[in-house]
């Protein structure tokens, strides 16, 4: 019995060292996840009365579920510069294999950059983020100015803006792999 066609009708990738490993893809799900209810919870913001309980809770959750993005970034990070990543698939063409990696570079720098310029914008605003229930102030970086929060949130909107664009194309060229080149480059994330 042929064990490759075995193993792949299973759902797995062909071989065990082509997979990323159990905590890459805790870490890349648990930080889309966080991602995804960053934004939902800005875009949801918009649409509450201004000066509503509910509106001020919609920006509390956008700025934990964001700043829990750079926390589990850290670890993630330093992971991936330790152990690596599963090779390419073979078969790809060096434009896609380029493109690949220019995306997940860009999807990197964001974890990090995005979080920070959101935490600099509330600093820069005056306002302190209290851990809840703890009452402990998270440090202040940058003292109040109104300049600088403003240069600081319009370029953290912009990214904002941007990054939809970059984190669905990330999305739809797994699925595009996974429903129409029929390869493995899903499954091995799940
Ligand atoms: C993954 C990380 C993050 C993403 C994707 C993100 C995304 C966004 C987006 C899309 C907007 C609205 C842009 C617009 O209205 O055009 C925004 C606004 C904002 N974000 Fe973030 N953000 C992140 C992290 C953070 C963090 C960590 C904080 C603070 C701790 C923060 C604080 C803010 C603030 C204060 C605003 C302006 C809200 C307003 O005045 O309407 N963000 N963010
Ligand atoms: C906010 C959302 C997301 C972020 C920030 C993100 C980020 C990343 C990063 C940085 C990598 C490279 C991992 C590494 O090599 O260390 C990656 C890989 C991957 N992501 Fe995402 N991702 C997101 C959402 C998604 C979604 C929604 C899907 C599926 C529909 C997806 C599917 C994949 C797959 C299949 C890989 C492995 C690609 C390969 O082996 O070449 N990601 N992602």
């Amino acid at each position: 019995m042929d064990n490759t066609i075995k193993l792949r009708s299973r759902g797995s990738p062909r071989l065990p060292g082509e997979r990323y490993a159990p905590p890459a893809v805790f870490f890349h799900w648990a930080i889309a996840l966080l991602i995804v209810i960053a934004y939902a919870a800005i875009i949801i913001k918009g649409y509450l009365p201004r000066g509503s309980a509910a509106r001020a809770l919609s920006l509390t959750i956008h700025e934990w579920a964001a700043l829990a993005v750079l926390v589990l970034a850290v670890p993630r990070l330093l992971m991936r510069l330790i152990k690596g990543a599963p090779a390419a698939l073979p078969g790809q063409a060096w434009w896609a294999r380029a493109a690949s990696s220019a995306a997940h570079l860009l999807l990197y720098l964001f974890m990090f950059a995005q979080p920070v310029l959101g935490y600099l914008t509330l600093n820069a605003q005056g306002h302190m983020l209290t851990i809840p229930g703890l009452d402990i102030p998270l440090p202040q970086l940058i003292g109040e100015d109104k300049q600088t929060s403003r240069s600081i949130k319009e370029i953290h909107e912009t990214i904002g803006n941007a990054f939809y664009w970059v984190i669905g194309l990330h999305a739809l060229a797994a699925l595009w792999h996974h429903y129409f080149r029929r390869d493995d480059t899903l499954r091995r994330m799940l």
